[in-house]
């Protein structure tokens, strides 16, 4: 009999952590490798979010805090989940976990039973099948294509749900497509919701603050009162504020499920980090121009990117809504050679020559659930996005 649990057999590592690593061992070995794996701004968390943290330190805030989080960031998420979204929460019907991560595994620990469905769009993050199933639960995939924006409509959705669907897993901007949800695209699925009240929506707004060109974030709460007491609004402070390593995020609901979550988090991790809940007292309540500007930053790159793909043969790559990804289709790639001899029979092994022929790290389709399609991360500097379009421009170009 194995040591290790049975539960361990359910679920796969995370593949985006994987490519990366092996991307971080050619480059230890010595191989020019530019990395478009990872997930997280390029730049430093702002001067003022760092200068609260130490002033916590300073001020000894530095013991254990209630379990899911001190009343001033309680406050400063209901703030502003009024000012930017014009949602009504009170602070405890708000749990602060460390990352968002946390808060999506303990929402779905907190509610999954054996055989509880749960509706994933793909392409989708690749966590949350995982979580699902860590859960017990399972996952239902509903799969969007390339011709509606990788966005679900709501015939797919109607499909996905059966009695025993317990939620519906939403992200808009999306991650890995950067696909971003109109306020009538929405309202189509909130539609299908209304007509299925055992179903429950979480929705992952991460990315809320990287939308570009005159795209209006929205989300399934706003668009669709009537879902506001079967709604779980996720959202962070890791991407807006490049803030990934001080693992803080925040979702709000109803009060009896965040009371679900606090029981699971006080006997798991306890209560995230006393010093970085501080630093994001002040992301929320302090000064928000730092947003627009790495919005305008990140849409210059968007562009750089989407357009030298779309140059590269054999690829085409839509230009998506937000976030700081793009999801280019390689299917006029498979079937071909590769300059260094691979065949390039599916996505992954399109990735895996990428990477060691010509030196660019992404993450194949599969890992997300949508081939033939690749992940590029562009949160990097205009010079690395250019250099590495250029590689994979040649690479594409010496397939035969
Ligand atoms: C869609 C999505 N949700 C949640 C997360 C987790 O964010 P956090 O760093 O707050 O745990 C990520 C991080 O990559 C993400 O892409």
């Amino acid at each position: 009999m194995s040591f290790l649990s049975a539960t361990l057999d359910r679920v796969k590592p995370s593949p985006t952590i994987a490519m990366n690593t092996k991307a971080g061992e050619m480059k230890a070995a010595g191989h020019d490798v530019i990395s478009l794996s990872a997930g997280e701004p390029d730049f430093d968390t702002p001067q003022n979010i760092k200068d609260a943290a130490v002033a916590a330190i300073a001020a000894g805030k530095t013991k254990y805090t209630a379990p899911d989080g001190i009343i001033e960031l309680k406050q400063a998420v209901c703030d502003k989940f009024k000012r930017e979204n014009g949602l009504d929460y009170q602070p405890g019907q708000v749990s602060i976990g460390t990352g968002g991560k946390q808060i999506l595994y303990n929402a779905l620990m907190a509610t999954l039973n054996e055989g509880d469905e749960v509706v994933i769009p793909a392409p989708y993050w690749v966590s949350y099948p995982d979580m699902v199933l860590l859960a017990g639960g399972t996952p239902v995939i509903a799969e969007a294509s390339l011709q509606t924006g990788f966005k679900l409509t709501a015939e797919q959705l109607e499909a996905a749900i059966t009695p025993k669907t317990k939620w519906l897993i939403f992200n808009s901007p999306s991650n890995p497509t950067g696909a971003g949800y109109t306020w009538d695209e929405l309202k189509s699925l909130t539609d299908v919701l209304l007509r299925h009240p055992h179903v429950w929506v979480m929705t992952d707004d991460m990315y809320e603050h990287l939308v570009f060109d005159d795209f209006e974030f929205c989300t399934p709460a706003q668009v669709e009162p009537a879902l506001y007491d079967r709604t779980l609004t996720v959202n962070g402070v890791s991407k807006a504020y490049a803030m990934t390593g001080w693992r803080i995020g925040y979702a709000a609901g109803p009060q009896h499920l965040i009371a679900a979550m606090r029981k699971i988090q006080s006997q798991s991790t306890s209560n995230p980090c006393s010093i970085s809940q501080w630093a994001a007292v002040e992301a929320l309540n302090g000064p928000q121009g730092y947003i627009e500007d790495n919005k305008a930053l990140f849409q210059r790159r968007r562009d750089l990117v989407v357009g030298m793909l779309n140059a590269a043969e054999g690829i085409s790559c839509p230009t998506p809504e937000g976030a700081f990804y793009v999801y280019p289709s390689i299917a006029g790639c498979v079937g071909k050679t590769s300059p260094g001899g691979a065949a390039i029979k599916d996505d992954e092994s399109f990735a895996t020559a990428l990477l060691e022929e010509a030196g660019v790290a992404v993450v194949f389709g599969a890992a997300f659930g949508l081939s033939p399609n690749f992940r590029i991360s562009y949160a990097t500097s205009d010079q690395e996005l250019t250099d590495a379009c250029t590689r994979i421009q040649e690479f594409c170009a010496g397939l035969s």
